[in-house]
């Protein structure tokens, strides 16, 4: 990437949830990372992470408890309906299921051509569409179907959810995605439900995808070898937290936080599966004092149980949150 365009600006965004009896869990805390055009910044991290939680803050679907999120160099406003709308269409969430988020008694076609009318922006400057710009709604419907490669258009078009493959259906969830013309694309474990011998030709659509139209990505993901293989960049969350950051290949090859050293060495990944160990556990035994992860850590310590450390810079790029970093490998020195 030769220029970076910023295009979503996530700064120190903090979601509590009130579970009653005054308990508060803190779902996301400080969050803090930005999307560029063309690029993709994967979240990665075991269930209950914040993963979901952070994304639906970014798609204006959950209040920030505190924080900014920037759109272009603005702030997000989403007081008034016009500014929600205005801004859901140039970011879009993209969920797990696509059986979900599909009505099994509507056709394609439909699903596509009420976001494509809504989000027809003659001249791509919005407004009200004119007769004839309505004429182009099917062609936009087939440029859509061609872009997430559902052709011929026409026989896609008048299907029904059920008489889709799952992958099939993902691709309808993307189309719907992109016919708001978005910047950002949200995709929350855009794969996971999906066969394992089609994740890969999806990654390879969702790639292809934002090369073409440089839309910024942020892929969620608990498979930290997908990340390695299709992200630019690397955040891994822990109880909230990101706890460890930088080049996917960096982080990937050279993990620096004992989580990530973890999740790569129990990932389904061809060149570790001789290191295979225990499958990663829920991030619900994450200490609430001290360092979250402590209670799993190897290199726990009386000041880890105590303390939690915050992201120490370890070089331009990359940045953990460890007291043990220079336990944990390469010849990198932390500073704060
Ligand atoms: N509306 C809510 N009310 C209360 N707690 C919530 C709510 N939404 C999420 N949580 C809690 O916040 C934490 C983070 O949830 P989240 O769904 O963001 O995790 P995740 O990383 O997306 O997990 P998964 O991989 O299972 O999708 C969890 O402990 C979850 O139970
Ligand atoms: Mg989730």
């Amino acid at each position: 990437m030769s220029e970076r365009a910023k295009a979503l600006e996530a700064i120190s965004l903090s979601k509590d949830f009130r579970l009653g009896r005054g308990q508060v869990l803190h779902a996301v805390r400080d969050v803090s990372f930005n999307l560029y055009r063309g690029a993709v910044v994967a979240l990665v991290g075991e269930s209950g992470s914040g993963k979901s939680t952070a994304a639906r803050l970014l798609a204006g679907q959950e209040r920030l408890t505190s924080g900014t999120i920037r759109l272009d160099g603005e702030p997000v406003s989403v007081s008034t309906r016009r500014a929600f709308r205005r801004y859901k269409s140039s970011v879009q969430y993209v969920f797990q299921d696509p059986f979900a988020s599909l009505n099994p008694i509507h056709t394609v076609r439909y699903h596509l051509e009420r976001p494509v009318r809504l989000h027809q922006r003659p001249g791509g400057s919005g407004g009200m569409a004119s007769p004839q710009k309505r004429t182009d709604v099917s062609q936009q419907l087939d440029t859509l179907m061609e872009q997430v490669r559902l052709t011929p258009a026409r026989q896609f078009l008048a299907k029904y959810p059920h008489e889709l493959s799952g992958g099939q259906r993902q691709r309808v969830s993307f189309a719907r995605a992109l016919a708001a013309r978005p910047s950002v694309l949200l995709a929350d474990e855009p794969v996971s439900m999906l066969d394992v011998s089609i994740r890969l030709e999806m990654l390879a659509l969702l790639d292809d995808l934002r090369k073409r139209l440089r839309i910024a990505m942020l892929y969620i993901t608990h498979d930290i070898a997908s990340a390695r293989y299709f992200a630019d960049e690397v955040l891994v969350m822990y109880a909230g937290q990101i706890v460890e950051r930088g080049p996917a290949e960096e982080v990937t090859q050279q993990p620096r936080h004992p989580y990530t050293q973890l999740l790569i060495a129990s990932a389904p990944d061809p060149d570790n599966l001789g290191k295979r160990s225990q499958p990663p556990r829920k991030s619900e035994e994450a200490a609430t004092v001290g360092c979250p992860f402590s209670p799993r850590c190897p290199l726990a310590d009386d000041r880890c149980r105590r303390e939690n450390p915050a992201l120490t810079t370890l070089s331009q790029t990359r940045a953990a949150a460890c007291w043990h970093l220079e336990k944990t490998g390469g010849g990198t020195s932390a500073s704060s």
